[in-house]
């Protein structure tokens, strides 16, 4: 871990842990398997889940989701998401497609994702943020870092929707640039707060990108859109480890410019601590 902090620009400097048992400590909360009340609780208590009960939950449940999410903003009220929800045969015919061609050792037919999912030379701070995380994931379920098998093996879990029993597939009209895609986050925000709401939870998952032909042709996804996300859906497994992993976030002060508050004053000291 202190190889990670080296790298970290000082500007964006986040306590790191120092040893082992620090780390874990930090990296682990208990999950929240209550509904959310608030927004703020909506907020707070969601997180990526990569481990969920199988007991179902109803597309009637999924829909309403949905139609409360469609309130999201968009530049001229575009709404240019587009969702598959995939909640029985074609989610199985999907998994077992998924799962033939990893066995085969490549991604078959797709031959990578249809954008770039990460900048290819991804620059500092990110790029530590990147590998914390992946750290701290592997490290808290006891993978170690030299078990290459074992990570590509977790990773394959993605393409299971970590066992939930709604697995959406999101997409977006081909023609659509930076501003739409953003749209798209927002209409998913609301998806993953409203979960909570319900009682459930969330993981969003650019993994799915990776097998984007399988996706069209399992889906009957027509040509002109391409496959953004998938997002897993259902109630989550709070006894798995997996669950607790509990993600760091920068201060404020590092990814905020307060233009109009001086340096030295007594109200920047307090946006500082935040
Ligand atoms: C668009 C998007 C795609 C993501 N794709 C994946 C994925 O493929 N697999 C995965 O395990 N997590 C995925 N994540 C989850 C991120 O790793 C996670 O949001 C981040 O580490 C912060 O943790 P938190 O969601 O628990 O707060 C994705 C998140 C977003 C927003």
């Amino acid at each position: 871990m202190r190889r990670f902090s080296s790298l970290i620009n000082r500007r964006n400097l986040v306590p790191l842990p120092t040893t082992a048992t620090a780390q874990q400590s930090r990296n682990k909360s208990a999950v929240s398997t209550t509904k959310a009340a608030s927004v703020v609780e909506a907020i707070t208590s969601r997180r990526s889940i990569r481990k969920f009960l199988p007991d179902p939950v109803s597309v009637q449940l999924v829909g309403r989701i949905l139609k409360e999410a469609s309130r999201a903003p968009s530049g001229g009220n575009l709404q240019p998401w587009q969702v598959y929800v995939l909640s029985g045969s074609t989610k199985d015919r999907l998994i077992s497609a998924v799962a033939s061609q990893m066995e085969a050792g490549r991604n078959g037919e797709n031959k990578g994702p249809p954008y770039l999912i990460y900048p290819p030379e991804l620059t500092e701070p990110f790029r530590t943020r990147r590998r914390v995380l992946g750290a701290d994931l592997y490290h808290l379920i006891g993978i170690p870092k030299s078990d290459q098998p074992a990570k590509l093996r977790q990773l394959a879990k993605n393409y299971t929707f970590f066992g939930a029993p709604v697995g959406l597939i999101i997409v977006i009209d081909k023609q659509m640039n930076e501003p739409q895609w953003s749209d798209v986050g927002m209409f998913l925000q609301n998806v993953m707060l409203l979960a909570r709401q319900y009682g459930l939870h969330t993981c969003a998952q650019e993994a799915w990108a990776n097998y984007h032909k399988t996706i069209h042709r399992i889906c009957n996804v027509p040509e002109n859109l391409t496959v953004f996300c998938g997002m897993a859906i259902g109630y989550v497994d709070p006894d798995a480890i997996i669950n607790q992993l509990d993600t760091e976030r920068v201060r404020v002060k590092d990814f905020v410019t307060f233009c109009d508050v001086s340096e030295n004053s007594e109200e920047m000291t307090l946006l500082s601590k935040l």
